[in-house]
């Protein structure tokens, strides 16, 4: 009874922070304290998002001029694509490099590139999910890269959905394998996109000796052509909120199912703030400061991952991004300024600490 409530509340919760205005949600959380403490507490036993017993995902941003930012991305890492390299699509302020995140009850270790390489060496990490990946793994890849300036590197994209970074003399590869939503999406000659909630059948590139997943953003888009759900055989009229956790409860399995945890370490990279709509990232030269009210889609994300078998880590940057207004392209991505991204972030940015918290939760022994 009480179970069965209490997911009642979160898909009306989640369908009125999808719809309504941010202040009427926070009213509505703050009429509604127990509840929604008896929700966030069930979760807090499994601390998916801790790490030695810190909390990455809790904290703030603090200016650190004397560390940040970790590299230029255009003398330093030539390969990063032009959407994500700001400053050389004219970005005029930076005041937005200069940010390290400090979460409220440690410091993040610095990141030892050098260390990280003879840890995986011989080995295989792959992210997969949207371009959101994208960004991780191409900051990765720079991190990386300007550890080890002198040792040979290729890459190489081996197909539209298949990116590879090695590290030659490591045998480090890092992959990018390009999957919006994790489950099977087609495309119907009649009707548009369909995805099929219940299925995963192009999981053959989803390996790797450390395997880190995102989806969120295509849940999402509101294109031209509409969306269609699809479970068993029958196309199911639903919110796209419900669809993304029925999706995600589908990749949960598969990774319960397939991966041995013992050989591989799974990683669910959270939901990355976008800011788009009203509170658009045009202009915007500073963090916000304080506290944010919940994203819409992460109870979701927190839900699926507490009910898994396996041990997922969760790499959870929502807040941090939701503070980080200023750290998208904006306007500055190479496509001229009637073009604006208010979804992916500059390099260097947000993206390097989301590879810091990943080098403390891999290298934390
Ligand atoms: C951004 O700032 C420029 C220069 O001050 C101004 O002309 C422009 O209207 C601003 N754009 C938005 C969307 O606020």
């Amino acid at each position: 009874m009480i179970s069965k409530d209490l997911r009642q509340f979160q898909m009306t919760f989640d369908f009125l922070l999808h719809r309504l205005p941010q202040t009427f949600v926070v009213l509505w959380v703050v009429t509604l304290p127990p509840l929604y403490h008896v929700h966030v507490n069930a979760f807090q036993a499994k601390q998916l998002n801790q790490a030695e017993g810190c909390d990455f995902s809790q904290g703030q941003w603090v200016v650190d001029e004397s560390y940040y930012p970790l590299y230029d991305a255009s003398s330093d890492c030539p390969f990063i694509v032009q959407g994500f390299d700001c400053l050389i699509n004219g970005r005029p302020d930076q005041d937005y490099l200069k940010y390290r995140w400090k979460p409220s009850a440690c410091d993040l270790p610095r990141f030892d590139g050098v260390k990280f390489l003879e840890t995986y060496r011989g080995k295989k990490i792959t992210f997969v999910g949207d371009s959101i990946s994208d960004n991780t793994w191409q900051s990765l890849a720079c991190l990386l890269h300007i550890a080890v300036p002198e040792s040979k590197y290729t890459l190489t994209r081996l197909t539209k959905h298949l990116s590879m970074f090695l590290f030659e003399e490591y045998q480090v590869t890092i992959m990018w394998v390009k999957d919006g939503y994790l489950v099977d999406a087609f495309r119907d000659t009649e009707k548009g996109r369909i995805l099929k909630l219940d299925s995963i059948t192009s999981w053959d590139m989803w390996n790797g000796d450390v395997l880190i997943f995102n989806t969120y953003h295509w849940w999402f888009h509101t294109g031209q052509t509409p969306t269609y759900f699809q479970v068993g055989n029958e196309i199911i009229d639903m919110d796209n909120m419900e669809a993304y956790r029925i999706g995600l409860t589908t990749w949960s399995n598969w990774v319960d199912s397939n991966i041995d945890p013992s050989k591989t370490t799974v990683i669910f990279q959270g939901i990355a703030a976008a800011h788009s709509g009203e509170n658009h990232c045009i202009n915007q030269t500073l963090p916000e400061e304080g506290s944010m009210p919940t994203y819409p889609g992460v109870d979701i994300v927190k839900s699926v991952l507490s009910n898994m078998k396996n041990q997922v880590y969760w790499l959870d940057i929502t807040l941090q991004t939701q503070l980080r207004i200023d750290g998208h392209p904006s306007i500055y991505t190479g496509r001229g300024t009637s073009y604006e991204d208010c979804s992916h972030w500059c390099l260097a940015g947000a993206p390097d600490t989301w590879n810091e918290i990943l080098y403390a939760v891999l290298l934390r022994n």
